[in-house]
């Protein structure tokens, strides 16, 4: 095995996810290292000619450099009535199904498309499984940045604990692709009640969305090394 066993994982859930796909599919292409080898084998098969007639929408900057790079040709939101599958990576995922995304500052978007399609398939590496929200992760919550201050006031009455997201290689906060800034929230003992709290923070005025994905996803494949050898299933 050349890559280390995370890279795999992604890898072999990323392909079996892109092997759903099927010819004359409208595809919502989410963010993130683990979508990015969906695309890229959605973009493989394209090329092939096992894979005919696709349209992406892509949930990020990101989704669009790669799927110009595979091949992938895109469409808008404005361009078409339905859209039949969307594949998307996670940063938890609960034994309900409930997500927290936006590790890639994407969420916004990535919501929107996601809750568009069909069906939504997520892709995770085994790490990202989690008895409750909230645990491993902190909750992203996009902030329109005028009104950081307040908004992070107001997470902190709610009993969060919340925090700017920095730039790596960048002086300063994160821009999302919307330009709006991050704010990273713990909450001590995990999210209890995720899907009033979605509702709630998105309640706050200047918040534009939070990573909370409550009754989004449809299927959850799960990337795993079984006694050395990569394996997917479903949950
Ligand atoms: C981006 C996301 C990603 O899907 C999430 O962070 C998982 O990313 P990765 O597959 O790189 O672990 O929500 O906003």
């Amino acid at each position: 095995m050349s890559a280390d066993p995370v890279t795999v994982m992604k890898q072999q859930v990323g392909k079996a996810a892109a092997d759903r796909v099927k010819s004359g599919s409208i595809v919502g292409l989410g963010t993130g290292s683990t979508t990015a080898y969906a695309i890229q084998y959605i973009g493989e098969r394209l090329a092939s000619g096992d894979l005919t007639d696709i349209k992406g929408v892509p949930t990020s900057f990101q989704a669009t450099v790669l799927a110009k790079e595979y091949g992938i040709p895109l469409t808008t939101l404005d361009e078409i009535d339905h859209m039949d599958v969307a594949i998307d990576g996670a940063d938890e995922v609960d034994p309900d199904k409930q997500l927290i995304k936006g590790g890639g500052a994407a969420h916004t978007r990535e919501k929107i498309v996601d809750s568009l399609a069909d069906e939504f398939i997520i892709v995770v590496d085994s790490s990202k499984l989690v008895k409750k929200l909230g645990t491993t992760f902190l909750l992203p919550v996009e902030v329109i940045p005028m009104a950081v201050t307040p908004v992070m006031r107001a997470i902190e009455a709610l009993g969060g604990q919340p925090t700017l997201r920095m730039g790596v290689k960048k002086a300063g906060p994160v821009v999302t692709d919307e330009g709006n800034l991050v704010v990273d929230v713990k909450f001590e003992s995990g999210i209890d009640h995720p899907a009033e709290l979605e509702k709630v923070l998105n309640n706050i005025p200047g918040v534009l969305e939070n990573g909370l994905f409550i009754n989004v996803a449809d299927t959850v494949l799960i990337g795993e090394i079984i006694d050395g050898q990569p394996s997917v299933r479903e949950m």
